[in-house]
């Protein structure tokens, strides 16, 4: 329940982006084979071998330990993206979260399904695996020339810098709802804004330091509780920044928010603002109504009842109904006192 909204973040909507820049965008995307959601992609695995991220696990031990803890790995195997597909049986759901079209035979015809529990074995099981990311035509993507001794098996490789660029990754994380021009996630535009304003990084440098396949996000709550910082002013009234995030903060998933959060003593907790967007309409009618996300280094300030002592701020990977049915927990990344 919202007591009352009396935040001050004026976040606005989406930057604006220009349609040159969406068409680099859709050009990598195009290239590498990505479809916007519109079907599966195909891809032939190297040495006539298999799809599976275990075959390339073989020479690549450290980058599939990695890849294992990721919100790569587990992109159909989660119960926030299987309970929305429940509710909702779009083909395109399926092209984004399992997008082999060997994935989408383990899949089979979405009428009428109910997808309860994740599954387990397969490709599926995989995700956003290896070959979705690497594997075109028989030989793997990778950044740069690479020539081992003749003697060390391998296979063949394309040198295609896209795997490098924003753009690539905006293939699946920029994209809109169905019938209608908002975006459902809008994070490379995000992320140009704060690019363009002077902000350093890209989605590849902060999301995979070293080139290691670490993809950390929402889930990893201490860099949740890193990515936020509090002050209380004088006045005892908290502003909250995002810290070295690289676009809006949540991002994301339609679902993504925070509650800044109020008590009298230990437990009563209740919401006094809501960051993150809200969304109205269905279809062609879908429109943003408010849009409060936290943009890079721009100051959000709450201002709070009086008579209260403790403050906390919570994120949410879900709505309230997914909460209480106990499927996914809200969690507290910052906290403290009012003097
Ligand atoms: C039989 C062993 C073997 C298998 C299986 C294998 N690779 Fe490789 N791969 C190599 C070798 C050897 C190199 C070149 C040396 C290096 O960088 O490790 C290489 C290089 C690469 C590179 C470039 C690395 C760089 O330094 O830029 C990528 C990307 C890559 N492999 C991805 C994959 C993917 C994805 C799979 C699974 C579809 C896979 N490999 C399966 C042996 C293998
Ligand atoms: C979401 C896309 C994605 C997935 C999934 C992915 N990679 Fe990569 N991989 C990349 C990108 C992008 C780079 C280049 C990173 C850079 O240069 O900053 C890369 C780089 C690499 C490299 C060279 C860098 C290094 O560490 O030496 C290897 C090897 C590699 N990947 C193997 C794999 C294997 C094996 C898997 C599965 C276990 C995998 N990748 C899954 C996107 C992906
Ligand atoms: C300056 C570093 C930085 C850059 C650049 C950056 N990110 Fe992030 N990203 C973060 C941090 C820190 C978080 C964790 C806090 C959060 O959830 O926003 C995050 C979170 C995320 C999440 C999880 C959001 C959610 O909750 O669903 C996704 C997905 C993501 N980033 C994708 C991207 C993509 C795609 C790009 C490039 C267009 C990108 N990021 C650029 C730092 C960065
Ligand atoms: C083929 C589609 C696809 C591509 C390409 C892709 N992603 Fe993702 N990404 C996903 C999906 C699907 C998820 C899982 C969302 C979920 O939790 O259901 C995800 C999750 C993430 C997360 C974790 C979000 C969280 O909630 O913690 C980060 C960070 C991320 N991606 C960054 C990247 C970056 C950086 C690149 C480019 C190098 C990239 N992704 C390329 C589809 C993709």
């Amino acid at each position: 329940m919202i007591a009352a909204v009396t935040s001050a973040c004026v976040a606005g909507l989406a930057a604006e982006t220009s349609v040159s820049d969406l068409a680099d965008v859709a050009d990598v995307s195009r290239r590498l084979g990505f479809s916007a959601g519109d079907r599966p992609l195909v891809v032939r695995a190297p040495n006539q071998g298999s799809l599976s991220a275990r075959a390339c696990a073989a020479c690549h031990q450290a980058v599939y330990d990695d890849w294992q803890t990721t919100r790569h790995r587990v992109a159909w195997d989660n119960v926030v993206f299987l309970d929305g597909l429940g509710r909702e049986l779009l083909p395109r759901c399926v092209h984004y979260h399992a997008p082999l079209l060997e994935q989408q035979r383990e899949v089979g015809p979405l009428r009428g399904r109910r997808f309860t529990s994740p599954s387990t074995t397969g490709l599926l099981h995989e995700g956003i695996t290896c070959a979705v990311c690497h594997v075109r035509d028989g030989r793997v993507l990778t950044t740069r020339p690479v020539t081992p001794d003749a003697a060390t098996p391998m296979h063949p490789i394309t040198v295609d810098k896209a795997l490098q660029d924003p753009a690539f990754c905006a293939s699946c994380h920029q994209f809109g709802f169905s019938n209608s021009d908002v975006l459902m996630q809008g994070i490379w535009s995000e992320w140009r804004a704060f690019h363009d304003g002077g902000g350093q990084g890209t989605c590849q440098s902060c999301h995979m330091p070293g080139g290691r396949h670490l993809f950390r996000g929402a889930w990893d709550h201490d860099l949740l509780r890193r990515s936020l910082q509090v002050t209380v002013t004088k006045a005892q009234v908290p502003e909250l920044r995002s810290v070295d995030v690289g676009h809006h903060f949540p991002t994301g998933d339609l679902f993504r928010h925070l509650t800044v959060e109020v008590a009298a003593n230990d437990n009563d907790f209740v919401d006094v603002a809501r960051i993150g967007r809200v969304f109205g309409g269905v279809g062609v009618a879908k429109h943003v109504v408010e849009d409060t996300s936290l943009v890079p280094s721009v100051p959000c300030v709450v201002s709070l009842p009086a008579n209260r002592t403790r403050w906390r701020v919570r994120y949410h990977y879900a709505e309230a109904r997914h909460e209480d049915a106990g499927a996914v927990d809200a969690v507290v990344i910052a906290e403290g006192t009012i003097r």
